[in-house]
Formats: structure tokens, C-alpha cells, sequence
């Protein structure tokens, strides 16, 4: 009996080629070695009957915010990356507004040191750019990139002026991921519209004219340096016809499942839950959004899970922290948009997985294939159930889909060969590994 090997049987596959054909993969020593209608041998240590499921391969979300350092009791690693095992989520990339953040050598070590103890999913982590620690930016590792907050940041990772900007885009070549809000703007509107407890006042003080000046000024600069720049969370139709025009080669952009799917009804049902950064738009906004993710303008899908406590959210607007969790409901999300019609079942897994895998040259994920990591997951598009408040794992307790019926859960989830969650169980004790960054790819 092979200690280290599992075997799925009867599941429809999802093909490096985007073709699907039902039939076994053989996983051996985390790697995939066969594909075939139908595996024969009995060496394995673990079989799956997977029939009547999708299998698929695991969701890499590139842009998360799992707290600790500092801030455990909003999530930690732990919870976070069982939140990520229920979800699909195989591997994470993590941003530095944590405390202390993560803006030297020192606290990206600390950070993988407890990934390492803690995450039973794979993870990476950002950089984060402050005005004043080019020389860390440049040679911190190993690190999925750079993240700059033009707005919505507060103290020292905001970096919001062009005179800021422009030594980070002029020196060096690693990737530089932005939150495009535009700070200036926004403080002024702050002003404008103080007093207001609404909290859909949010998406009009961080209006679209915000949104689309950062965009437009960090892919500016971009062009200048011919610097690869990714655009974290697109919002706005604004910005999206701005990259369909005038977007190199080098530029990518993703969009949250919240910015496809939710928009500024919400905070009439689920009030400052809603309230995020950028914020949600309107219905215009969405249509475009999903008009340039399908196109391509837009490259990927990633959560921006951000929790907060329901205390935090039950302060009032605007002393509420914007942000919402996602990891576990964002690949059910998806597949359901796709289940109705919105998208074919084939992009959601190229948004979630492989483009995210091409864009940050993480090697060897994002694909089912021979020889690539056994980073998985089974998912059932033929349930529907809906998202309820006690079966949300991460540390903050709720989602903004609560209610929601959705199909594409789900059953396995598998990570480096290890099942890390059956049907409704983690298993804690497995862990993930360090994702790697190719620059040379
Ligand atoms: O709404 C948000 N919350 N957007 C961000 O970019 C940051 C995040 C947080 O960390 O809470």
C-alpha cells in the first residue's frame, strides 16, 4: 500500500485544454500522475468515488486579508485557511495591512514562519510599499509582489501622490498590485458629505471619479517604466473601458465576486455588511464589469476576503471598517453565476485558478495535469442550498451572501495530495507549503 496516494474515481474532469472527460486521477508524493477514463491499480492509500462531481482545480486567491499579525481577533491563519479549505481555496496570497505590517524582511519571515505552523492551505505574501522602504520592496523573498495602497490606507502604507509613486514603479521589476482609490478626492468628499450616517453614503464618497483617477494614474506610470502593474478589485465601468482602450501587455486586473454580483441596493438589506473598499457600484457598473471580465479586459477573480467583527460592523457609518469575508463562498458564487448561464464553468476555474497561477508565475499550479501539484477540489453543481450565518467558519461569523442559494460547494477539497476538507470536515492537522514566485517566467 502506497502511504501517500489517493485515487478519484468516476468525477468530470477539467482538462488542462479545457476539455472534460469523466474518469480517475492518480495522485502520488502531492503530484498528479495519471489521468485516464479508468485507473486500474489498487496501490493507493486513499480512494474518492467522486461520482457525479466536478473535480476542478483548487482556486488560488490572490488577494486576501487574513490578519494576523495583530488583529486575531477579526481571523488568524488558522481560521482563515479553514474558511479557505471549505471554500476551494487551495493556495492565498496574503496583503501586509496587518500589525506589525508587512513592510520588511523581518515580518514577511514572520509571516511564513506561522503560515507554516498554522495554514492547512498553501500561501504567499505581499510586500507592502511605504514611502520609504524602497530598498525592502526591491529585495524582500520570497513574495508575490508589491502592494501599494493609493487610498483607502491609513499611516505608512499609504502611498497615494505621484512623487511617491514614481521611484516604486522606476526602480526594480517585481510586481506592483494597486489599490486604485484616489485619497485626495476622497478626503475632500469626507467633508463633503460629513454627518451622514447612511452608510450608502460610502460608494458616493469613494465615487467612481476616485477609483478611475488611481487607475488611470498608476497605469500612467506603468507605461512609463513599462513596469508590471496589476489593478487589485476593478469597480467601476469607468475603469473597465479605460483598460479595454489602453491596457499593455504587461497590465492585468481582476474584480471581486461582490463587485459582479452585489451593488448599492445591498446596504438597504445588509447595511454597513456591505461597506467595502472600493465600495460596491451600481447595476450599470456590474453589467460592465462582467462585460470586461468575459472579454478579457479583466484577467481574474480574487475574494479581498476582509473580515471584521459584527461588533466592528454594528458601530454606526461611518465608524464601521469597510471590508467583507469571501474565501468560502466566492467558487459556489461563481459556479452558480455560471449554472445559471452568466459564464461557462470552464472561465470561472481559468478567473480562479490557472490565470491567477500565469499571472503571478506560481509554477506548477492552476491546472489539472500530469506532473502539477495535487492542489484540488470536488465540487456539486446539481444542490442548492443556501448560505446560512452558522456554517460560516472564518472568525467573523457572517457573509454578505447570507441567504443566498447557491450550488458549486465543495465536497473535497485537496491540498498538495492531503484531503483537507470531506463533506463538511477540516482536517487541521495537514499543512500547506510556501508558494513560489517565478521571476524568470
Ligand atoms: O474593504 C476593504 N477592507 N478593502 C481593502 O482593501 C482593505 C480591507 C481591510 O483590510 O479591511
Amino acid at each position: 500500500m502506497n502511504v501517500s496516494s489517493l485515487l478519484i474515481r468516476h468525477a468530470r474532469i477539467l482538462l488542462a485544454d479545457g476539455k472534460w472527460l469523466t474518469g480517475d486521477v492518480l495522485v502520488r508524493d502531492e503530484r498528479i500522475v495519471e489521468i485516464a477514463a479508468n485507473i486500474t491499480t489498487t496501490d493507493v492509500s486513499r480512494e474518492i468515488d467522486a461520482t457525479g462531481l466536478i473535480l476542478l482545480p483548487g482556486i488560488i486567491d490572490p488577494q486576501v486579508h487574513f490578519r494576523e499579525p495583530g488583529l486575531e481577533h477579526k481571523e488568524d491563519l488558522t481560521t482563515a485557511s479553514h474558511a479557505c479549505a471549505k471554500g476551494g481555496v487551495t493556495s492565498f496570497l496574503e496583503m501586509p495591512n496587518t500589525n506589525p505590517l508587512t513592510i520588511t524582511q523581518a515580518a514577511l519571515d514572520d509571516k511564513l514562519d506561522r503560515a507554516s505552523q498554522k495554514s492547512i492551505v498553501n500561501y504567499g505574501f505581499f510586500i507592502g510599499a511605504t514611502p520609504a522602504n524602497l530598498p525592502d520592496i526591491r529585495s524582500a523573498t520570497p513574495t508575490c509582489g508589491i502592494k501599494v495602497f493609493m487610498g483607502s490606507a491609513h499611516g505608512d502604507l499609504l502611498v497615494g501622490t505621484a512623487a511617491v509613486l514614481e521611484p516604486i514603479f522606476a526602480q526594480g521589476d517585481r510586481l506592483i498590485a494597486v489599490h486604485a482609490e484616489d485619497q485626495a478626492r476622497i478626503n475632500q468628499r469626507k467633508q463633503e458629505f460629513a454627518g451622514i450616517t447612511d452608510p450608502a453614503i460610502h460608494s458616493q464618497i469613494q465615487d467612481n471619479q476616485a477609483a478611475l483617477n488611481a487607475t488611470q494614474l498608476a497605469l500612467d506610470l506603468s507605461k512609463k517604466y513599462q513596469r508590471r502593474l496589476h489593478i487589485l478589485h476593478l469597480s467601476t465601468a469607468e475603469e473597465v473601458e479605460l483598460l479595454r482602450q489602453d491596457k499593455p501587455a504587461w497590465v492585468t486586473a481582476e474584480v471581486t465576486p461582490q463587485h459582479l454580483v452585489l451593488n448599492t441596493d445591498a446596504y438597504a438589506k445588509i447595511g454597513t455588511l456591505a461597506q467595502m473598499n472600493p465600495p460596491l457600484r451600481s447595476h450599470h457598473d456590474n453589467q460592465v464589469l462582467w462585460a470586461g471580465l468575459l472579454d478579457g479586459t479583466i484577467d481574474f477573480i480574487a475574494t479581498d476576503h476582509a473580515p471584521h467583527t459584527l461588533a466592528e460592523k454594528a458601530k454606526g457609518y461611518p465608524n464601521t471598517p469597510s471590508g467583507m469575508p469571501g474565501v468560502e463562498t466566492a467558487l459556489p458564487v461563481m459556479l452558480t453565476q455560471a449554472v445559471a448561464g452568466k459564464c461557462s464553468i470552464e472561465q470561472v476555474s481559468n478567473w480562479m485558478s490557472t490565470a491567477v497561477a500565469k499571472a503571478y508565475n506560481i509554477p506548477n499550479k492552476g491546472s489539472i495535469s500530469i506532473g502539477y501539484d495535487a492542489d484540488l477540489v470536488l465540487v456539486d453543481v446539481e444542490n442548492y442550498h443556501p448560505v446560512e450565518r452558522k456554517d460560516i467558519v472564518s472568525k467573523c461569523g457572517w457573509s454578505p451572501f447570507e441567504g443566498w442559494n447557491l450550488t458549486g460547494y465543495p465536497v473535497y477539497t485537496i491540498v498538495n495530495g492531503n484531503i483537507v476538507y470531506e463533506k463538511g470536515a477540516i482536517r487541521s492537522t495537514i499543512k500547506g507549503k510556501a508558494l513560489r514566485f517565478d521571476r524568470s517566467a
